[in-house]
């Protein structure tokens, strides 16, 4: 007995610390946190939130559960390793609306999957740092959803010409409608059909600004520059036997501001702040390096993959049954003794403040609240 509670100990302290090499000890204080715990979920939403606005296109992601945390705490504050399963919501991401304000869509038209992120998190200094992060989706199985409601829509191909030419028809209504500025298609980012009387398309795409006036109309052969999108519009096109019917609605994206984000923001960020930061004096660290331009530091990518079924071929499906369904990758470094990150520039004083960033830890889950409860628990759209 004398034995068995230290090698116990032992096996798990061993779990929970970051573990990459055999051999090499791990370091200390990497913490397994419970997925449910407050200050967790917090983080967690906040993590979520800056990978949302670091994003340029697709939907804003919303957090499902915590699948798994771990705090390293350091000298000051602490690293967070965090998995996330999430879910595609009904907002571009160049709405810049946070996660919390968007609708999770009907389960026919989930997209979900896995985020993972390293989030530096300070409270006496007031800083939410995403370090990087990066993220898998998938549609929910056609096979499945199918079996449960066999009239349910499939998830749809946005190349489908109808769907472009559904787009370029309600654009054609906006710009009639505008009184001289015109715009034109991006592209189309999301779509589906119906039978009403007739065959019924839906769309929503991204417009950007058009070089031409209304007055030069049809006539005008110059070439859009390449603009950024300026804003997001929802169109149908209904057929039936005796007309057309087309309608459209455009929302225009506020201004990029030089510093989204910053104080105000935060404070409009919701209800919920971190335990012992006061909401109103709570700094959200948008833009490490002011004067370069964010995006010359992409700090992750969200991928998109095909249905899982699409994958799995029937006769090797009892094989495939292990592959990671979302391979999330996301290492800083691969030195199992981690790396130091300065990050002198979140700091107000002029001293130098480095991290130590570790390699992600391995999916070996120790604590037994983990993963956390779901928001939608429904297996389809849960990452195994
Ligand atoms: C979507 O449609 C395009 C053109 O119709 C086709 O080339 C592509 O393979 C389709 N993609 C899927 C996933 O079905
Ligand atoms: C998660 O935490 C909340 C609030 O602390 C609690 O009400 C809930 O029962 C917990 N859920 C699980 C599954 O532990």
């Amino acid at each position: 007995m004398g034995l068995l509670l230290p090698l116990l100990l032992c096996t798990l302290a061993a779990c929970c610390r970051a573990r990459s090499v055999p051999g090499k000890p791990p370091p200390l204080g990497v913490l397994s946190r419970g997925c449910n715990d407050s200050d967790v979920l917090t983080v967690a939403g906040f993590a979520l939130q800056d990978i949302n606005r670091d994003r340029k296109d697709g939907y804003v992601l919303s957090l499902n559960r915590v699948s798994d945390v771990r705090e390293h705490r350091q000298d000051p504050g602490s690293v967070f390793y965090l998995t996330l399963d999430v879910l595609e919501t009904d907002c571009h991401v160049l709405t810049r609306k946070v996660w919390k304000d968007c609708g999770v869509r009907y389960i026919h038209r989930s997209v979900y999957g896995q985020c993972k992120a390293i989030y530096y998190v300070n409270r006496p200094e007031r800083i939410l740092y995403l370090a990087a992060y990066n993220c898998i989706l998938r549609p929910v199985s056609r096979r499945r959803i199918h079996t449960m409601c066999p009239d349910c829509p499939f998830p749809t191909n946005l190349s489908d010409p109808e769907y472009l030419e559904a787009a370029l028809e309600s654009l054609a209504k906006y710009n009639s409608e505008s009184p001289s500025k015109q715009y034109s298609l991006v592209q189309v980012t999301q779509a589906s059909r119906q039978w009403v009387v007739g065959p019924a398309y839906f769309v929503e795409y991204l417009i950007k600004e058009s070089p031409c006036t209304k007055s030069q109309a049809s006539n005008c052969a110059l070439q859009p520059p390449d603009s950024e999108p300026v804003g997001l519009c929802t169109g149908s096109v209904t057929q039936t036997p005796m007309e057309k019917f087309v309608s459209v609605s455009c929302n225009f994206f506020e201004q990029q501001g030089p510093a989204p984000g910053g104080e105000a923001d935060a404070a409009n960020q919701g209800p919920e702040h971190l335990p012992g930061v006061g909401e109103s004096q709570q700094k959200v660290v948008v833009d490490p390096t002011p004067g370069l331009p964010r995006k010359a530091v992409p700090k992750g990518s969200v991928q998109h993959l095909p249905d899982l079924d699409d994958e799995k071929k029937p006769e090797d499906a009892e094989e495939n049954q292990h592959a990671e369904a979302f391979p999330v990758k996301l290492d800083l470094t691969t030195n199992p003794w981690g790396e130091t990150l300065d990050v002198s520039f979140l700091f107000m004083g002029p001293a130098e403040q480095k991290l130590l960033v570790l390699p992600f830890p391995k999916d070996e889950r120790c604590s037994a609240e983990c993963p956390g409860p779901a928001q939608q628990n429904n297996p389809l759209i849960l990452p195994p």
